[in-house]
């Protein structure tokens, strides 16, 4: 990765905590390389004392790690069942504020903690941004391990090709112990459609397209911060 998209990531990430989260605010953690500037951010001010009584929510196991090794208090859904704002970040997003995330596997427990939140603040790199999702990344597709097989001719019926995700040269487990089916649907026209009928399919338990579920998108790039909600893009700095 680049020095200038990993300073793009840091931008947005810490910009979006300045601008949302206050003291006393329940927060959900993100995962991913562009959220996790956000965790060192709130740790920071936490530290400084400029934030006070954050109580945050870890998308997954590697970012509840993270958290507790800075420092910032941590509590769970059960006991907090509504989230003040999340930070998470995306692997690919349009104007319409729909994305595609999962790209590292969190995507189950992000949906969970992103319709659980009041707002779910989206940061990412520029790079990020696409006309149509699906034009640049596969989908991700959470799936039980028992019959995952016959998962692959369901997903062919509906056009495109994929494989089971693998760390090394094993198939990569989720939180849940679950596989990843990466699909290649190609540009999703209708992801509203296409989301109804991947969800009604037994053994299928989730899948990265994120479709309105997001209020904002901070992203950064050579033009600056953009700020882009459902009524449009503005400028930041
Ligand atoms: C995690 O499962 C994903 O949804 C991430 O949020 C997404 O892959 C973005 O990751 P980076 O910020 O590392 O690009």
């Amino acid at each position: 990765m680049s020095g200038d998209v990993t300073r793009y990531k840091q931008q947005a990430a810490e910009f979006a905590v300045d601008k949302w989260i206050r003291s006393g605010m329940v927060v959900g953690l993100g995962h991913g390389s562009t959220a996790s500037w956000a965790l060192r951010r709130i740790a920071a001010k936490l530290q400084s004392g400029e934030l006070k009584d954050i109580l945050g929510i870890a998308a997954s196991s590697t970012v509840e790690q993270e958290a507790r090794s800075l420092g910032i208090p941590l509590t769970t859904l059960d006991e907090h069942p509504v989230i003040d704002v999340t930070i998470d970040g995306a692997d690919e997003f349009d104007a319409n504020c729909n994305l595609i995330k999962g790209g590292g596997g969190a995507l189950l427990r992000e949906k969970i903690i992103a319709q659980a939140s009041r707002a779910e603040v989206i940061v990412a790199d520029y790079e990020k941004y696409s006309p149509v999702i699906g034009t640049r990344w596969p989908v991700p597709i959470e799936v039980t391990p028992f019959g995952y097989l016959t998962q692959f001719s369901f997903l062919e019926s509906l056009g495109g090709s994929g494989q089971v995700r693998m760390q090394g040269d094993q198939q990569y487990q989720t939180d849940g112990c679950n596989l990843i089916i990466d699909w290649r649907f190609g540009p999703i026209e209708n992801p509203h459609e296409l989301s109804g009928q991947i969800i009604a399919r037994p053994g299928i338990l989730e899948h990265g397209m994120f479709i309105d579920m997001v209020t904002e998108i901070i992203y950064a790039g050579p033009d600056g911060l953009k700020h882009l909600t459902s009524h449009g893009i503005g400028q930041e700095r």
